[in-house]
């Protein structure tokens, strides 16, 4: 019996902020939720102290220490929601795929996805409770850890992203080399986008199976289609996600929880992305609050989307830009965060400048 096998995906304790899930819904909240992508990382000297000398992968395979990052951020500021450690590489890793993180370089994939051949050498048949069991079992760890405090987001990248790295090996600006699939190989780039989705949709049910009370979906490679590529080979995937996930959350007789779809730089595709079948939309800082919720039409709520390098700022001025932001998006259906993940170099300070100011401002607009 492997380490937390006894530990249970059930008798969670009680939750006691669903300020997250109200939001999500589009609920009466007494205060705008708050979180940051990137809440458990190098700008805390916890997390840096807590991960020195260890591998990044091994870390992710360890529960106790996915669940102790997880856990870190929460205790230093009254962040509304908590989001399991983990990575979006472990997918690939599933697949079978070398995945390393480099100091100072990154994810690398020593041998990436160069031919449509080369998707031969990829797992035929993935079983995801055993190849990604370790991420559940954090899940249900950090769900009883986290003591009912607040909701616990499991999350994935979603199929483009994920062929992306899998195909470019790494960080990239132009993504020419996954693009170049698109391009040539559209056929064996679609067999790859499915072969990605099917686990993915085994892997979110998992995790909600697992604890995970909401889920969010890194479209994060978005940013380099444009319109028509994404509607190719972007949406379809997306909405698929979000449908079987909602389907195989029924089959399970587990209840419906609230997703979100985070597409980074895709701000041609908001119209579309609010119709599918997310209940939230993520901004980055690219689009205008009053814009998007126009463009969205009141069918989603939305999370975002304040520029991360706005933390540089002083104390009062990130309070001024958090009013300003509260004020646009209005205080229902909306989820504050950053546009994008916090960077290492951010004074942790500000991050709790930032938390304070959602909730202060939201709670004087409420009347709270
Ligand atoms: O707090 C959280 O947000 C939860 C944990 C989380 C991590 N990665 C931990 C992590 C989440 C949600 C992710 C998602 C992820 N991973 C994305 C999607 C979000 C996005 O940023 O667009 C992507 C693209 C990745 C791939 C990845 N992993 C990158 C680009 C990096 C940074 C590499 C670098 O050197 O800057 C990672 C590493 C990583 N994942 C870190 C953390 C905290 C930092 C490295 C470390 O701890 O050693």
């Amino acid at each position: 019996m492997e380490k937390n096998d006894h530990i249970l995906p059930k008798d969670f304790p009680e939750l006691k902020n669903d300020t997250f899930l109200r939001a999500a819904r589009g609920e009466e909240v007494e205060h705008v939720p708050v979180w940051c992508m990137r809440q458990a990382g190098r700008y805390l000297p916890e997390f840096r102290e807590f991960r020195a000398g260890k591998d990044f992968f091994q870390t992710c395979r360890s529960p106790e220490d996915c669940c102790e990052l997880t856990l870190q951020p929460l205790r230093r500021f009254p962040f509304d929601a908590a989001i399991i450690f983990s990575d979006i590489l472990v997918v690939p890793q599933a697949l079978g795929m070398d995945v390393q993180m480099l100091a100072g370089k990154g994810p690398t994939f020593p041998e990436p996805l160069k031919e449509p051949d080369d998707l031969q050498r990829l797992r035929k048949k993935v079983d995801v409770a055993s190849e990604l069991g370790y991420v559940f079992r954090a899940i249900t760890l950090t769900r009883h850890k986290l003591e009912g405090k607040v909701p616990l987001i499991g999350f994935s990248g979603a199929p483009w992203t994920l062929m992306s790295y899998m195909i470019e090996g790494g960080g990239s600006t132009t993504h020419s080399k996954a693009k170049r699939w698109l391009y040539r190989h559209p056929e064996a780039s679609h067999v790859l986008l499915k072969r990605l989705t099917d686990i993915i949709v085994e892997y979110l049910v998992g995790q909600v199976k697992a604890g995970a009370q909401a889920l969010q979906v890194f479209e994060s490679h978005a940013g380099c289609l444009g319109p028509v590529e994404f509607k190719e080979f972007a949406l379809p995937y997306l909405k698929d996600i979000a449908c079987r996930v909602k389907d195989g959350l029924k089959e399970e007789g587990l209840d419906n929880i609230p997703m979100v779809v985070f597409a980074k730089d895709g701000h041609y595709a908001l119209e579309d992305l609010s119709q599918s079948h997310y209940e939230v939309v993520g901004l980055d800082w690219t689009i205008d609050p009053r814009a998007a919720r126009n463009r969205t039409g009141g069918k989603v709520s939305l999370q975002g989307n304040m520029d991360p390098c706005a933390l540089y700022a002083t104390k009062e001025c990130i309070s001024e830009i958090v009013k300003s932001m509260v004020e646009a998006f209005g205080t229902r259906g909306y989820i504050a965060n950053l546009g994008h993940g916090l960077y290492p170099d951010m004074d942790p300070e500000s991050v709790g400048a930032f938390v304070e100011a959602v909730h202060a401002h939201s709670r004087r607009l409420l009347n709270h």
